[in-house]
């Protein structure tokens, strides 16, 4: 089946009992046994399975062309399970412009259970293969970046991760791209981690997270640090991410039409110091981004001229677009990072240009979005 179908059947059948389309929320925590250690279907207690969730990771597995789905109660979630697979003394290599709060994550956190981890810039992948230690057990890459929509070819770091000695796992964030725009498992990941709060939610309704591998044994071992651990999502979470799923691709390629069609405004205005878009053509990674992905989403991000405070009136003067975190809904959203979403990494060697305005480009209509912007423009 393609991306369309399976995202609106995989993982779901109309309900049993009673023919119900949509999936039902098992809202229960427990489930009656037929007799001692006899549970039904293997359904025991909610943290460890739920059908409702269970839904959800067999969708989430089938649209990244993995084989298992775990679902997590945020983004953080799942990226902090991720992270248990490996022990106290390893190395992990990660991009020198994740996502601030799994900077944070890793250095005010897992620093401190003798975690080590090293910043590069992944874009070139020569990079990656230089900054592999023998203690390296995890390559954490995030394509493209938030907030700066740096792209990495993942096919060329998965080769380098792959033929160093230890082997270690290549972990993939793709809440940018989404499954429908770039399917990293595919391109040599081990592991693919969304925040699914973002764009497969895609309604600003929800938070959570998804982990999606090939392999059973990594499965299992997540599987077990799911449970051990206990980050899961309620059922009517898993509900309303199963629900923004189905629309994906009609709403990423709107995202991304109307993302092209302010690009074009942008590209050249005068009060930009630099846009930030990946398929455009002065993005320093357009060709790699055209090679792995399917447009170039419904992100976009620009240095104004005018640095923070020319930012900060600008996202205060729309209207449209809200100001607001996050990101991936329906709305149109516009934020500065440096003092919003990455004010974790002020002072630190993945800080962002004071002057970077951060748009998630919405559905509503172009010629609406492009006038909010023009006339904040003018203001900023
Ligand atoms: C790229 C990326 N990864 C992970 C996360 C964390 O996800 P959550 O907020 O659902 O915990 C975010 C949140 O903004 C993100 O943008």
């Amino acid at each position: 089946m393609e991306f369309e179908t399976l995202a609106i059947h995989a993982g779901q059948e109309p309900d049993p009992q009673f023919g119900a389309v949509m999936t039902p929320i098992y809202q229960t925590s427990t489930y009656m046994q037929d007799g001692v250690g006899k549970a039904r279907q293997g359904y025991e207690y909610s943290r460890t399975r739920n059908p409702t969730r269970l839904a959800l990771e067999n969708c989430l597995a089938a649209l990244e062309a993995g084989k298992y789905g775990l679902a997590f109660s945020s983004g953080m979630a799942a990226t902090d399970t991720v992270l248990r697979l490996i022990d106290s003394g390893a190395h992990v290599l990660a991009g020198n412009d994740v996502y601030g709060g799994t900077f944070r994550l890793f250095e005010k956190v897992l620093r401190r259970y003798g975690l080590t981890f090293d910043y590069v810039d992944t874009t070139d992948p020569e990079n990656v293969a230089e900054a592999l230690t023998p203690q390296t057990r995890l390559v954490w890459l995030e394509t493209p970046t938030n907030p700066l929509l740096s792209v990495t070819d993942i096919g060329a770091v998965a080769e380098a991760v792959h033929s160093h000695a230890n082997n270690p796992l290549l972990v993939v964030d793709n809440t940018f791209a989404t499954p429908y725009l770039q399917r990293p498992l595919e391109l040599g990941a081990d592991i693919v981690v969304h925040s699914t709060t973002k764009y497969l939610g895609g309604h600003s309704d929800v938070v959570g997270g998804a982990v999606i591998v090939k392999e059973v044994a990594l499965h299992d071992r997540l599987a077990f640090l799911q449970n051990a651990v206990g980050a899961v999502p309620g059922p009517m979470d898993c509900f309303l991410v199963l629900r923004g799923i189905k629309t994906l691709a009609v709403r990423m390629d709107r995202h991304a039409e109307n993302a092209q069609c302010l690009v074009d405004m942008l590209s050249g205005h005068d009060k930009l110091a630099r846009l930030l878009y990946p398929f455009h053509p002065s993005h320093p990674q357009a060709a790699v981004a055209r090679k792995q992905m399917r447009s170039g989403g419904g992100m976009v991000s620009f240095i104004l001229k005018g640095g923070r405070s020319a930012a900060v009136r600008l996202a205060e003067a729309t209207q449209t677009f809200t100001l607001a975190e996050s990101l991936g809904g329906v709305e149109s959203l516009i934020e500065v990072p440096a003092a919003m979403t990455h004010l974790s990494t002020a002072g630190s060697q993945i800080a962002v240009d004071p002057g970077l305005v951060r748009l998630s480009v919405g559905l509503e209509s172009k010629n609406d979005l492009l006038q909010d912007l023009e006339q904040a423009l003018d203001k900023a």
